[in-house]
């Protein structure tokens, strides 16, 4: 292992990100019109490079989303030993990624820098803990916050020494090739936690099973099955036993990324803010356990349509057609939450345009994202005039009085707060300023630039 520098690159970007804030404002807009697509899916992404680097021989993926939390995946997986390259061609970028076959990376000369992603570190410990060898992973402000026992529990449970018994970034890992195949229910529902077990559990000798409560997005399950992995789920006393077979191998395959559900559902909500508006996203991923956002905004008398519906790569994908209509406020049921926790933040801020009280309940599992999304998503409502509060896990948004706007939003390195708040913009009396989007390119870089080619307006605080 290599020393640590005096400073690493997360503590050279912290201290780039708090220098240099770039805020943003978003006003009202005319209606919304164009048909797009979005990048590709972040959690596939992920998963695809991962899964790749761990198969036997060659994977191509197309449609990887090149944003910041999957370009630091890849960086990790380079420098655990797998050759990751880019081509370019006229339809598109392909990735190729040289596998090293299950139990075949190596250790790093330096530290892990995972910036703000939450599931890289979390599937890249289910990736490590099979290897002996040590890996010390770090993270920025945002991250170096997160709780991260939920997976180093069970990882324990399977063989892996933490060194410094850490729970949080920075931390050193110690994995082994004699990984114990365990049977894990999950304490909270989260599909970062079942994925880590799934993937360390490729590496250790016999059968490991997840048992999870409420159904979390399972591309974990569906990839594994596309790269040759033996992954069975069954129903079992009203909860899902998720069982992988250990010391197999993967075999590199094409990898075919569909549009992000989460991403399109920014532009989703601004053409449901905006009247007048009719939108169309091409290709857009919709799973079941990621589509809960656009039930409940069914739910709410949205005119949301999924066109087209096919299947890519083993996951169903559509068109999402939206246009504007009036909308009412509705309650959110606590177990839909797993099917769309990235888009509760957007979703309150639909909710202050629409008619009425909404309530969004169940959602402890907001407070430990890239922010305590409960506490700012309420925080940027209320300093834009919407009545919204947060009573323990439930967040309350009384809709339907137009939205003043004027605010600062607090987006705390959150890029799902910036991104939000800026939509909300889009539909206020005056200006909604979010405090910085540098954060917006861990995920979708391209927001602003296809939110204008719909016809948003976004400008710059300081010119206004
Ligand atoms: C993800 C799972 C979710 C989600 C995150 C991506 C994944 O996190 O919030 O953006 O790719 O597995 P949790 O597993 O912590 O709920």
């Amino acid at each position: 292992m290599a020393a640590h520098p005096a400073a690493s690159p997360a503590e050279a970007r912290k201290a780039v990100s708090h220098a240099h804030p770039t805020p943003l404002s978003s006003t009202r807009a005319s209606a919304l019109s164009g048909r797009i697509r979005v990048p590709g899916d972040k959690s596939i992404s992920h998963r695809a490079l991962m899964f790749g680097a761990i198969a036997t021989q060659r994977t191509t993926i197309t449609g990887l989303l090149e944003a910041e939390d999957v370009l630091n995946t890849a960086k990790a997986l380079r420098a655990l030993g797998c050759p990751i390259t880019k081509a370019g061609t006229k339809t598109g970028a392909t990735w190729e990624v040289l596998g090293r076959g299950v139990g075949g990376l190596t250790e790093p000369t330096g530290d892990l820098d995972f910036g703000n992603s939450g599931t890289g570190t979390r599937l890249m410990m289910g990736l490590i803990a099979g290897h002996d060898m040590t890996v010390r992973m770090t993270g920025d402000a945002s991250l170096s916050k997160r709780p991260m026992a939920r997976v180093l529990d069970p990882l324990k449970r399977m063989g892996v020494e933490v060194l410094d018994g850490a729970t949080r970034l920075p931390l050193s890992l110690r994995g082994t090739s004699d990984l114990i195949p365990i049977e894990y229910r999950l304490p909270v529902p989260s599909a970062q936690l079942k994925s880590a077990i799934l993937i360390a559990g490729l590496h250790a000798a016999g059968a490991t099973t997840v048992i999870e409560a409420e159904a979390t997005r399972d591309h974990t399950e569906r990839m594994l099955r596309h790269f040759g992995a033996e992954v069975t789920a069954v129903e079992r006393d009203g909860l899902r036993a998720i069982t992988v077979k250990g010391d197999g191998e993967l075999e590199g395959r094409a990898v075919v990324v569909p549009g992000d559900p989460s991403s399109a559902a920014f532009l989703v909500a601004a053409a449901l803010i905006v009247p007048g508006s009719e939108i169309t996203i091409e290709g857009v991923l919709v799973n079941p356990t990621r589509t809960g956002f656009y039930t409940t905004l069914r739910e709410m008398g949205a005119d949301v349509a999924f066109l087209n519906e096919r299947e890519e790569g083993g996951e169903p994908i559509a068109d999402v057609r939206v246009r504007h209509c009036k909308l009412s406020g509705v309650r959110v049921p606590p177990e839909r939450a797993p099917s769309m926790i990235d888009e509760y933040p957007m979703l309150a801020c639909v909710a202050a345009y629409a008619n009425g009280e909404t309530r969004m309940e169940g959602l402890a599992e907001l407070k430990v994202k890239e922010s305590d999304r409960l506490a700012a998503t309420a925080d940027g409502l209320i300093a834009n005039g919407v009545a919204a509060r947060a009573e323990g896990d439930t967040l309350i948004v009384q809709g339907g009085n137009g939205v003043r706007g004027g605010g600062m939003v607090a987006t705390h390195l959150d890029h799902r707060i910036a991104m939000a708040f800026l939509t909300l913009g889009l539909g206020a009396d005056r200006a909604v300023t979010v405090d910085d989007t540098a954060m917006i390119a861990t995920s979708f870089p391209e927001f602003r630039g296809l939110m204008e080619d719909l016809g948003a307006k976004f400008s710059d605080p300081e010119t206004r």
